[in-house]
């Protein structure tokens, strides 16, 4: 069953008429309504060049150059929307996806929202391993994940489930520990709450429903294309620097590029100039390799997006 937040007259109404109404060969992206992956959500959407308005929560908006609307939604529930086909595609936490059994088809991870969930106790709390969380409770919005993790470690502790607020658990004497969401970390400082242990890293990933018509699937085709290429744009930095003609063998494996590197002469013929994109997390290791193989006037840029 669907759990139809935000339980306002207008929320309801919405989704039920989102759930009666044709689409039409239209397709729905489900979004966060509001929480950590709302905003960037709604930026890939629209680096992906679709065209909408958003303002004030609004539940349902229609893009204005492609046939698409957003359904702004309460992340618990989009993977079940996109597995009954009332959203065609969905932007979720990769921890929905492992918490709850939807059969969704998993895209494409997106590289942001990057959050961990993880076991933490009151910070005066005496418990300093996970071992010693035996015969207590754990307060968690993800029974499923946590009852698998305690499993595997023997742990034999009393999980309590909440929807919501589960931060607050311990200070309410609800539960000695909780497993929780931690991005930021700072609803853990505010509640004063430190980590015992890391269950699973997770990002946004983009997840499509099982079985689109043949119609549906040329347009999430297309909106693929230009997710993945919003993403690596994201992932890789253009760089440009000269090098002694002679070193190319020792750099050319280090910056392969998409097939191989632009390598274009320079006045002085003992010098090229080379050209490649390079992953913004191997730049910095890359660079020092560069230097010591004596590259010089090393530039990079961003890139606005990359299709391979
Ligand atoms: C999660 C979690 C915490 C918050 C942690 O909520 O429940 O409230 O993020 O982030 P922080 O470390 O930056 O403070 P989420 O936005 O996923 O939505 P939820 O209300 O559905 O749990
Ligand atoms: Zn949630």
């Amino acid at each position: 069953m669907y759990d139809l937040i935000p339980s306002s007259p207008e929320g309801f109404l919405v989704i039920s008429h989102i759930m009666t109404m044709q689409s039409n060969g239209i397709i729905r992206i489900a979004v966060q309504r509001s929480g950590r992956l709302s905003e960037g959500s709604l930026n890939l959407l629209r680096s992906m060049g679709l065209q909408f308005e958003t303002y004030q929560n609004r539940l349902f908006t229609t893009c204005r150059n492609m046939p698409v609307d957003i359904l702004s939604l309460r992340d618990d529930d989009i993977p079940e929307y996109v597995q009954d086909g009332i959203a065609d595609l969905g932007i979720v936490g990769s921890n929905l996806l492992d918490e709850n059994s939807a059969t969704v088809e998993r895209l494409l991870p997106l590289d942001f929202g990057y959050c961990t969930l993880a076991l933490a106790v009151p910070e005066q709390n005496s418990i300093q391993s996970v071992c010693g969380l035996s015969g207590k409770k754990i307060a968690t919005s993800y029974p499923n994940t946590l009852k698998r993790y305690l499993a595997q470690k023997e742990i034999n502790a009393e999980v309590i489930v909440l929807r919501g607020c589960v931060e607050i658990a311990p200070a309410l004497r609800i539960a000695d520990a909780i497993c929780d969401l931690v991005s930021t970390g700072s609803t853990l400082r505010t509640n004063r709450l430190r980590i015992l242990e890391t269950v699973s890293r997770n990002q946004a990933v983009l997840i499509r429903t099982p079985r689109p018509s043949p119609a549906k699937q040329k347009i999430i085709g297309k909106l693929l294309l230009r997710a993945s290429g919003v993403r690596e744009a994201r992932v890789f930095k253009y760089i440009m620097f000269n090098l002694p003609a002679r070193k190319l063998k020792d750099v050319k494996t280090l910056v392969p590029g998409c097939d191989s590197p632009t390598v274009m002469p320079l006045a002085d013929p003992q010098m090229i100039a080379v050209h490649s994109v390079v992953e913004e997390e191997r730049f910095w290791e890359v660079v020092e390799r560069i230097k010591e193989c004596g590259g010089s006037g090393i530039l990079v840029t961003p890139i606005e997006k990359f299709i391979r």
